[in-house]
């Protein structure tokens, strides 16, 4: 990252504290510790390289030096506890847009928080929050995107084909423009929209809509049936076999298009 890339990344996220590391274990370890430390809202740790980079289920997440992104945003402001749904919307679909602003493909929202181009997945968003007690202290939104094929991980390793979004992009796509304009449409989301915007537009862009999946809750149960969409409150929406409407919440689901 250059001096010019790193003045433009400090001016949209100040106050909040900003750090570029060639390489770390993960982001999101960092933006934790910085959140105990004091971190003030929008503090930004990002990195070239990520040793132990987390994705959701305890996963690892590749990411490669000079290929990917890999950032966590600290938000502390306006938290609300019972509307974590909402920072995983607000991260699925800041990264969406800035995609489909760059991408010349078809660009989703494998719910809640995998980002797929041309139905292959090109980002994850990984939401933690950090508790005092019982009050919420503060949100991490972490974000990896596969920018060049380098970042793409062995198709052997994956559990869901991958893609990245130079791939699907006629022009070279720049890792830390990109960034940029995540960080920039993420705080728009935020002071713009309401929860009912934004659950609309994650809506708007939900893969397999129409079409059979399966979902695994976290006692390891599969339940399949047609995508309908999503609730006003960012549930997902399934119509089982026997015409019954199931409403699942983000946390421990893991959804799954039938032809895989
Ligand atoms: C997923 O798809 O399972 C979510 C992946 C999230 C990866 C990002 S990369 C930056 C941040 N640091 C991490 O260790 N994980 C997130």
């Amino acid at each position: 990252m250059d001096k010019i890339e790193k003045d433009r990344i400090e001016k949209l996220v100040s106050p909040g504290w900003f750090e570029y590391y060639d390489r770390i274990g993960s982001t999101n370890d960092v933006a934790l510790q910085w959140l105990k430390e004091g971190a003030p809202d929008l503090s930004l740790v990002a990195a070239n390289e990520q040793t132990k980079g987390r994705g959701r289920h305890d996963r690892q997440w590749f990411t490669p030096p000079d290929s990917a992104l890999a950032f966590s945003l600290v938000l502390t402001d306006s938290l609300s506890a019972d509307n974590l749904p909402y920072y995983t919307g607000i991260g699925a679909l800041a990264v969406c847009k800035v995609i489909e602003s760059v991408s010349d493909g078809k660009v989703e929202i494998k719910w809640p928080n995998d980002v797929l181009v041309e139905g292959k997945k090109a980002a994850g968003i990984l939401v933690e929050g950090s508790w005092a007690g019982d009050s919420l202290s503060g949100i991490i939104v972490g974000v990896g995107i596969n920018v060049t094929e380098e970042s793409v991980p062995p198709q052997e390793e994956l559990l869901f084909p991958a893609t990245c979004v130079q791939n699907v992009s006629s022009k070279p796509v720049d890792r830390f423009d990109l960034l940029a304009k995540i960080i920039l449409q993420l705080k728009l989301i935020r002071e713009k929209m309401t929860f009912t915007q934004l659950v609309k537009e994650w809506d708007m862009r939900l893969a397999f809509k129409g079409e059979k999946v399966y979902i695994h809750n976290s006692d390891g149960e599969q339940i399949s049936g047609v995508l309908i969409g999503l609730s006003d409150r960012g549930e997902l929406i399934l119509e089982e076999e026997d015409g019954k409407r199931g409403y699942f919440s983000s946390n421990e689901i893991r959804l799954r298009p039938f032809s895989f």
